[in-house]
């Protein structure tokens, strides 16, 4: 072992070693972690983070997000407390075809820039890992530019994204339904396969679809997800939001590995997704600023479904602190604490396929964890829009962010 690096100094308290590769090494008292790291033979390579008697908890991996887009939508949020449905305010020109419109129009360097902007907050709020989706670009040239912005790594801004090809977001003007699916299945599919051969666009993992009345109906959103499947990527869609289709029982059916939103998901979808393993995204700030029934948290949970959390961060809910969305979770989907951090890190990182490497503080695991500064955990809960106050240090493969 190489590297190590000893957190938390405090001799009373827990000590956390982190290897050369970024993974935890050690979690225990110190006198473990001492004879540890003389055993290991390279004490020059330590870096010492004295933590003050802090607490760690894992680093939160958002389970869904819209985080590149070009454009302003607050004009929408006054439509919407005068009483519009999501649906109206699209009607109206708003909506996704607003924010596609904005998105074509930018530079791939301005997408880049305003999302880099974004992980930073997103960081500094405690998320160290991110599911984050194209669909504001609907033709092939705008998603592969927002794929490649999805892609890009930056060593300065170490967060983790599991990208997923979204481009069945919305049926653009002047196309249809079934034109869109033919070019996603037909022509942007199979560009991503191949750029994916060519070792670029490698954290392309997740096919979505927007799978609802009037927009992508189950049959044309199976045939995307099937395709997108066959290109390697798992399933992972916007089911059952505004009006039940039947996208769980369909979603079920192909082993999607996730669903998101859900408030209209029925009794037997809850049964296929509990007898699936299908892991449920929940997406508490949307529910709430779009003024819908939140979906049966508690009955999921019940039912042995997996339950996880997204922030949803996009234009239509703008929100992409995780504190938040866990707060949101506790008071409108009646989720405990406990519940609120298990869903926000473990079971989230599931959702994207890290549930064995993400999401926990455990040897072996990457060392992805935030130090809070309070007596009690539950502190970054329970203060609403005030986590900066309780968040010391955020930790992406064991580097002080
Ligand atoms: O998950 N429901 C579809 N997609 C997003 C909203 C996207 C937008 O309004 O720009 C969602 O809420
Ligand atoms: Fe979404």
């Amino acid at each position: 072992m190489s590297n190590i690096k000893i957190l938390n100094d405090a001799s009373e308290s827990l000590a956390i070693l982190v290897d050369s590769k970024g993974k935890f090494a050690y979690i225990g008292d110190h006198s473990g972690a001492e004879e540890l790291m003389s055993s290991s033979g390279d004490s020059e390579a330590v870096r010492i983070l004295d933590s003050n008697g802090g607490i760690a908890i894992p680093g939160f991996v958002d389970g869904h997000s819209h985080p590149v887009f070009a454009g302003d939508r607050v004009h929408e949020f006054a439509m919407k407390l005068a009483g519009a449905t999501y649906m109206e305010v699209q009607q109206a020109g708003g909506g996704i075809m607003f924010t596609t419109n904005k998105t074509r129009e930018a530079s791939e360097k301005e997408l880049r820039s305003d999302f880099e902007e974004i992980a930073k907050k997103m960081l500094r709020s405690g998320t160290t890992t991110l599911e984050a989706k194209s669909g504001y670009g609907l033709n092939v040239d705008a998603e592969m530019k927002m794929l490649r912005v999805l892609a890009t790594e930056n060593p300065s801004i170490p967060l983790e994204v599991s990208a997923t090809f979204c481009g069945a977001h919305a049926v653009p003007k002047g196309s249809t339904e079934a034109e869109q699916t033919r070019m996603i299945c037909d022509e942007l599919i199979p560009q991503i396969e191949s750029e994916k051969k060519m070792g670029n666009l490698t954290n392309v993992e997740n096919i979505d679809v927007f799978c609802e009345k009037d927009v992508f109906e189950v049959e044309s959103s199976q045939k995307i997800l099937k395709r997108g499947q066959e290109a390697g990527m798992a399933v992972n869609f916007h089911a059952e939001e505004l009006k039940y289709i039947g996208g769980v029982e369909m979603g079920a059916r192909i082993g999607a590995r996730a669903m998101s939103h859900l408030e209209e998901i029925s009794e037997e979808g809850i049964r296929l997704m509990s007898s699936s393993g299908s892991v449920a995204v929940l997406l508490p700030s949307t529910a709430f600023i779009l003024r819908l029934t939140p979906p049966p948290a508690r009955k999921l949970i019940g039912n042995g479904v997996i339950v996880a959390l997204g922030s949803d961060f996009n234009p239509n809910a703008y929100c992409f602190a995780m504190p938040m969305i866990m707060h949101f979770a506790c008071v409108t989907m009646k989720l405990s604490m406990p519940e609120a951090l298990t869903a926000a890190t473990l079971n989230s990182a599931h959702s994207i396929g890290r549930g064995k490497t993400h999401g926990a503080i455990a040897k072996g695991r990457n060392a992805d964890f935030v130090i809070l500064s309070a007596n009690s955990w539950e502190h970054i809960i329970y203060r609403i829009a005030a986590h900066d106050d309780v968040i010391r240090h955020v930790i992406k493969n064991g580097n002080v962010v």
